[in-house]
């Protein structure tokens, strides 16, 4: 059981939804887990909850994350903190892309900047990064969220290439829709966005995915678990759109 390797883990984005869960898998297992957020208040119910260590930190604030880092040698990385903002790329502002990169991209970028080496020289880690199916597939949504999480694909398989040789893990959790407070953060917390997103609808709950990450640590160290796409049974990518001009050609 290769738990029994690793003592320490960093979930970022612990503060709700899957990252709580998270924490509260990998505490379960016994390992000293570091969660991070911005939410100070949910993070220090989540600590008295589980016995996680909380960082109130931006995941953002590289100076605030290479610190954390530089404190503590990381076996598990579990890159979960994201953002997304409503409506396609024709109505977003220039905030609105920056911050999705910074937070789904580049904030992982550097976290991984920061920890595969130490994995590497100690030939032990684990990666874990949560991209979605919009990294993936094409459908309604911000075209940057879609942009951050398709190359949050690519860096998985990359790392691999770079630790290649080493018994450091990377693991790409795939999730679909999934029950948890993203959609209220997105669009505003409402019976509206409550009824479009997640009443009456069958849908994998946080603790789930933190259920598949398990699975993939607790694989024998030879095992090296790349991707897991996790969907609701009753939600399926895929559609062709086709349309007529609003006007003929000229
Ligand atoms: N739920 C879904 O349907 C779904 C589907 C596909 C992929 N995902 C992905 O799964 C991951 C977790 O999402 P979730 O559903 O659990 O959503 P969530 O409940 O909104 O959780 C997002 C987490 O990210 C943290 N976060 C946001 N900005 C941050 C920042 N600047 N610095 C540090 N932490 C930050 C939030 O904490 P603070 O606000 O306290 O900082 C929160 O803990 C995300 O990467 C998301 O894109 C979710």
């Amino acid at each position: 059981m290769p738990f029994s390797d690793y003592k320490t883990a960093l979930v970022t984005g612990a503060s709700s939804g899957i990252g709580a869960a998270v924490v509260e898998r990998l505490c379960a297992e016994g390992l000293q887990v570091h969660a991070l957020a911005r939410s100070a208040d949910a993070l220090d119910a989540l600590a008295k909850r589980t016995g996680c260590i909380p960082h109130a930190i931006d995941v953002t604030d590289l100076a605030g994350v290479t610190r954390l880092m530089g404190e503590v040698e990381f076996d598990i990385l579990v890159n979960n903190a994201g953002v997304d903002r409503p409506g396609s790329i024709l109505k977003s502002t220039a905030e609105d892309i920056d911050l999705i990169l910074d937070v789904n991209l580049r904030a992982v970028l550097q976290l991984c900047r920061l920890a595969l080496p130490g994995m590497v020289a100690r030939d032990r880690g684990h990666i874990v990064n949560i991209s979605s199916i919009a990294g993936a597939y094409n459908f309604g949504g911000n075209s940057t969220y879609h942009a951050s999480k398709a190359a949050v694909h690519m860096l998985s398989r990359q790392l691999r290439i770079d630790a290649y040789g080493k018994r450091v893990r990377v693991t790409e959790i795939c999730p679909g829709r999934v029950a948890t407070d993203i959609f209220a953060h997105v669009h505003g917390d409402s019976a509206e966005i409550r009824e479009r997103f997640i009443d009456g609808f069958e849908l994998p709950q946080a603790a789930d995915i933190a259920n598949a990450i398990a699975f993939a640590i607790a694989a024998p160290i030879a095992v090296n678990v790349g991707l897991m796409e996790i969907m609701p049974t009753l939600q399926v990518p895929g559609g062709l759109s086709t349309t007529r001009p609003e006007s003929p050609q000229s």
